[in-house]
């Protein structure tokens, strides 16, 4: 999705005069802008410049007197996309260790959107193992870095720390804006198997192990979206920024899904649900007798083909398949039979495919072809199915 609500962070240093262009370059291109400027960063320009540039109100302070109490907060859920210019030594090592005790400090612990660091400073205060060591947790935390360039510096040495041209800074915009393409959407993912009780201590499976629908769950989440994963019993961790509902049985999983269906835009069925469960659930243990035992089986509701049934203009339906033979036939028919925009269909047979690898092998359908994919691990397996659902998307 297109970003709109640019959010510039401006920190003390001499190139704040520098970053008057980039925000009037962001004005020009129909940006919406606001800028939050340190106290320090307020003495080399003054907020009323990037006012009259971005158009909106400058935000300095904590507790501006008549607006809005949580300014940290509005400004961060605002924001699309966040770019730290100039970043100092100072505001850097505070975003890194989490510090909050100003308006700009505070606003960026509080970001969820992608967010852009670009040092400018001294080449020693650059160069300083703190610094160095701060800017490579900065980008291990998820900031995309901007490096300083080589050139005079105002303290009359030539060397590296200048903030780069509005051209780069503009760029690095886009491409961190990008990597968000699914802000604002809504995605739902049920994962791993179902366990069907058949006494207190005993139950049926299967060798799930939810490792795929987390895979896409983790891409969407780190595609911007808000995502819900209906999780069947699995040891895995669970996963930050992901809201996991925790479920055993078929029926559990059939809940859960209806109830979150009509807030999803995207919805994965990637989940193994058992086809069938034990008609009665003893209350009692069951004790072992001489002989044979017989376990009668009724059907389980088929949840993917429920949503199909009803599934609204806008939604898109994705399932999987799994199969041990005539792999196409057999998955093209669920695609068609469950109502289905997209399904990604795996031969447990296949190296590299199956329940507990951390790759897949698999063949993407949809209603007007099919798409053979090379050997993926599940993450960016997962991303293609998030991006093949984009573009069907479009296509509604
Ligand atoms: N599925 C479901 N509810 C069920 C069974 C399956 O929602 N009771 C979903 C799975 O999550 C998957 C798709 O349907 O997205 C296909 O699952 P699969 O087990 O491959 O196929 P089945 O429809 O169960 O058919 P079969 O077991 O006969 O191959």
């Amino acid at each position: 999705m297109e970003y709109q609500n640019v959010l510039v962070g401006i920190s003390g240093g001499i190139a704040v005069y520098k970053v008057c262009d980039l925000v009037s370059q962001l004005s020009k291109r129909n940006k919406n802008v606001k800028v939050i400027m340190t106290e320090h960063a307020a003495k080399f320009v003054g907020p009323v410049t990037f006012e009259a540039l971005s158009h909106n109100p400058v935000a300095v302070q904590m507790f501006d007197e008549g607006t809005d109490p949580i300014p940290h907060i509005t400004l961060a859920q605002w924001a699309d996309v966040f770019i730290l210019a100039p970043a100092t030594a100072n505001v850097i090592a505070k975003a890194v260790h989490g510090m909050a005790d100003d308006l700009l400090s505070s606003t960026m612990l509080a970001l969820t959107c992608p967010k852009i660091m670009c040092p400018a400073m001294n080449t020693h205060m650059l160069e300083n193992p703190a610094t160095v060591r701060n800017i490579a947790q900065a980008e291990k935390d998820g900031w995309n870095i901007v490096m300083p360039e080589y050139g005079h510096l105002a303290c009359m040495e030539s060397g590296k720390g200048r903030l780069p041209k509005t051209d780069v800074l503009l760029d690095a915009i886009e491409q961190a804006a990008a990597e968000h393409p699914l802000k604002g959407l809504h995605v739902l993912i049920s994962a791993g198997p179902t366990q069907e009780a058949l006494d207190p201590v005993r139950f049926l499976s299967n060798h799930s192990s939810g490792k795929q629908g987390y895979a896409i769950a983790k891409a969407a989440a780190r595609m911007g979206a808000e995502v819900r994963l209906v999780s069947g019993p699995v040891a895995l961790d669970r996963i930050d920024g992901v809201q996991t509902i925790p479920v055993k049985s078929a029926r559990d999983m059939q809940q859960a899904v209806e109830e979150n269906f009509d807030w999803a835009d995207f919805i994965i069925m990637a989940a193994a649900v058992a086809d069938y469960r034990p008609k009665q659930t003893a209350e009692q243990k069951i004790k072992k007798h001489e002989g044979s035992m017989m376990v009668e089986f009724v059907k389980n509701p088929d949840i993917l083909a429920g949503l199909g049934a009803k599934k609204k203009n806008g939604q898109v339906l994705c399932g999987f398949a799994m199969e041990t033979e005539n792999l196409e036939k057999n998955a093209r028919a669920k695609l068609e039979s469950k109502n289905c925009d997209l399904l990604i269909a795996n031969n447990l047979t296949t190296p590299g495919a199956g329940f507990q690898t951390d790759t897949n092998v698999v063949t993407m359908m949809k209603l007007d072809g099919n798409e053979q994919l090379p050997l993926l691990s599940k993450e960016e397996l997962g991303c293609r199915i998030l991006k093949e659902m984009m573009e069907i998307r479009k296509g509604k």
